[in-house]
């Protein structure tokens, strides 16, 4: 059985270290890369080295460090960064997020240009872009291997809409189009598998608010104490473990992705997407849409276009 190198940039996060955790437990990653520039980290490799699962873990400290962690890597999965407090957009996170990711991915172009990026750092609608240019800089640009995760999304979607089916959340397939902030969020409730037991349009509406500010949600209750982290690091984590099967070869592998599209007027997009030995195989795009979510994808569109822009720009000066 093929096995991967993966390497968890932030590692020593509130996402990052539960999330290390469950990649340890994967049987198809043989060795586990923790990088982050916090005093702990050599110390959570330590700790998750001791548990008995096959996955050699490394911690490393720093930037001096970072090129080690790097090489050889097969997937990066990124969520290093500050997260939201009350009142905090995942916007307002741009400019100190912004040099983390355009950092690792310029050490990525150069140490392990063909590893497959996931980004959970946010504001996810403006990091993969970022990520994105820095890669075209360095001549080594791939737009299916710069992946936005947006699984939280879906994951969020399943388990509400199994509450109120009343079914288990593991039996809904649902794809979640758009970006990963807000309005961008469009879940495609009329497609949903099997079908929400809504009728009402006002509850289907109410449902569509209370996915697109699920991330809010967790943010008021932690009161303070950072944004959704247990939640994210499954979301990665699986994430992750699709993006591992379709390099191993399985060519069955959809999951919902943001990345560069042209779908749609902005040039990033998320939608599901076939995972294959080099990344996304294939864009299976969205079906159609009831005049409701076409709304929501008009609503949707400037702002991601406004966040994809920032991005850009943020390389380019
Ligand atoms: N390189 C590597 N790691 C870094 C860097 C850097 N340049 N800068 C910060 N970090 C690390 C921090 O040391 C910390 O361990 O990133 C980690 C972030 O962890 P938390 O502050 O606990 O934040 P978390 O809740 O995990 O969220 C991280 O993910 O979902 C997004 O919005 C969230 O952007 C935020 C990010």
């Amino acid at each position: 059985e093929m096995q991967f190198k993966v390497m968890v940039a932030g590692a020593s996060g509130g996402i990052g270290q539960p999330l290390s955790l469950l990649l340890k437990m994967n049987p198809l990653v043989s060795n586990l890369a923790l990088y982050d520039i916090a005093p702990v980290t050599p110390g959570v490799a330590a700790d998750l080295s001791h548990m008995d699962f096959p996955a050699k873990v490394l911690g490393y400290k720093g930037p001096e460090e970072l090129p080690n962690a790097i090489a050889g890597s097969h997937v990066v999965v990124i969520p290093a960064g500050v997260p939201r407090k009350p009142g905090m957009t995942r916007d307002d996170l741009f400019n100190v997020n912004a040099s983390i990711v355009r950092d690792l991915a310029q050490c990525i172009a150069v140490h392990a240009p063909k590893a497959i990026i996931c980004i959970i750092t946010n504001p996810v609608n403006s990091m993969v872009p970022i990520a994105s240019e820095v890669m075209k800089k360095n001549g080594v640009y791939d737009p299916n291997r710069i992946l936005g995760v947006t699984t939280l999304d879906v994951v969020r979607s399943c388990t509400f809409i199994g509450a109120i089916n009343g079914i288990d959340p593991r039996s809904v397939s649902i794809p979640v189009i758009g970006g990963h902030s807000g309005v961008t969020i469009i879940p495609l409730l009329s497609q949903c598998k099997p079908a929400v037991q809504l009728q009402e349009q006002g509850k289907i509406e109410a449902l569509t608010k209370r996915i697109q500010e699920a991330g809010t949600e967790v943010v008021k209750a932690k009161a303070g104490g950072g944004s959704a982290t247990l939640s994210m690091a499954w979301s990665g984590a699986k994430f992750t473990n699709s993006v591992l099967r379709g390099l191993k070869g399985d060519d069955n592998v959809v999951e919902c992705a943001y990345m560069k599209s042209d779908l749609t007027e902005a040039s990033y997009f998320a939608n599901p997407v076939q995972f294959g030995k080099n990344g996304v195989a294939k864009n299976l795009g969205y079906g159609k849409l009831n005049a409701y979510e076409e709304k929501l994808l008009n609503a949707a569109l400037p702002e991601l276009k406004k966040n994809i822009a920032k991005g850009v720009e943020f390389v380019s000066k």
